[in-house]
């Protein structure tokens, strides 16, 4: 091995991606915020800043949680297959081993949260 790239924390190198400052530590939306990072960041940007491009930005100009409602958008995280299908899909499913109901309902949070809190890249 040549070199170990060691990467900062995506919450210091992309902080139009954090959760308000005045929120508490055990707020859903920053534990929701440690869900997006484990499981959403490496392919969707949110507020225009992350290093994935695979997916479609999470927030701008519009939230998922804008325009889908809250149901489907949890239909399509467990298995965007239920929701709208196509062969050439790319979105993986979360099934609950993989995000829990609890790490659902942060994540929601979290892109609620954001939804006001859009930032223009
Ligand atoms: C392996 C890459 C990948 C991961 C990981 C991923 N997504 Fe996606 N996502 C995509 C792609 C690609 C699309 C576009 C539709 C498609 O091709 O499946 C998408 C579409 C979406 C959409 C629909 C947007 C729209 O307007 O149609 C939402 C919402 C979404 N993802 C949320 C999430 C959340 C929340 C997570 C984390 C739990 C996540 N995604 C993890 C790749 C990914």
């Amino acid at each position: 091995m040549a070199a170990i790239k060691v990467q900062a924390d995506p919450a210091a190198r992309f902080p139009a991606m954090r959760p308000a400052a005045g929120l508490p530590a055990n707020a859903p939306a920053r534990r929701g915020f440690a869900v997006f990072q484990r499981n959403c960041i490496s392919c969707h940007t949110l507020n225009g800043q992350g290093d994935a491009k695979v997916g479609p930005d999470l927030n701008i100009p519009h939230s998922p949680t804008e325009y889908f409602r809250e149901d489907m958008l949890r239909t399509l995280v467990r298995n965007p297959q239920n929701l709208r299908r196509w062969p050439q899909a790319k979105m993986p499913a979360f099934d609950a081993k993989v995000l829990s109901d609890a790490d659902l309902d942060d994540l929601v949070a979290y892109l609620k949260h954001m939804a006001g809190r859009k930032v223009s890249p």
